[in-house]
């Protein structure tokens, strides 16, 4: 199981939380950008995406909660190590073929509410399934457990090595049902930030 860092929870003590994702068995880092329209808050403006990416030794996993589709250009631009924007977004194959264009991975992230076949056109040409867990917008809400019922749906026919992950509420006791699912990575971002021993927790998801 990959394990993926939101830094979501500890915005106001990023650095620190950078280091010590930095010392850890962490596969990614994980970062939350929102743009106050297709979610409330907004976090993550382009220039901390560049002091993360000048101060982090783990690659980069780019999660924009954006809803234009140049916003996910001009981060992507930053050639961060994957992006991953919304379904509801998308219009065509455009925008992931300007972010494969750059080189970089591409993921598509889905909202609890919305159909799993939304997907279908595109997994093909993806490389990354985000589903959320919870309603995005925050970090530190319960898991919805009826995501799970899409992700084994999606995981019955999608291609073998398109990556499945889970975004929302993931911690030592949901890890469970996100194995049974079939993820192959987890994003966890307050269980990890606010634990003591940030190893330890990573090595509760992992194991
Ligand atoms: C929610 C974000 C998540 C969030 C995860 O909108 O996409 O990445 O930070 O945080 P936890 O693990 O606390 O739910
Ligand atoms: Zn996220």
């Amino acid at each position: 199981m990959k394990v993926s860092v939101s830094v979501l929870s500890s915005y106001d003590r990023l650095i620190s939380t950078i280091n010590k994702i930095n010392q850890s068995k962490a596969d990614f880092l994980h970062v939350d950008v929102m743009d106050g329209k297709f979610v409330e808050d907004t976090k993550f403006p382009i220039e901390i995406v560049k002091d993360v990416m000048s101060i982090s030794k783990k690659p980069l996993d780019v999660h924009l909660m954006v809803d234009d589709q140049e916003t996910v250009k001009e981060y992507a631009d930053l050639k961060p190590d994957m992006v991953t924007f919304h379904v509801e977004i998308i219009d065509g194959f455009e925008l992931i073929d300007y972010v494969k264009s750059l080189g970089i991975k591409v993921g598509l992230a889905i909202n609890p509410e919305t159909d799993v076949e939304a997907l279908t056109p595109y997994l093909d040409y993806i490389d990354l399934v985000l589903f959320m867990s919870v309603n995005p917008g925050r970090g530190g809400q319960p898991f919805k457990g009826e995501v799970i019922d899409k992700v084994k749906t999606l995981k019955e026919y999608a291609p073998k090595d398109l990556i499945i992950s889970i975004d929302g509420g993931v911690n030592d006791k949901t890890i469970s049902l996100c194995k049974y699912a079939g993820c192959d990575m987890v994003v966890a971002g307050s269980y990890i930030t606010k634990a003591d021993d940030i190893n330890e927790a990573i090595n509760n998801l992992k194991s």
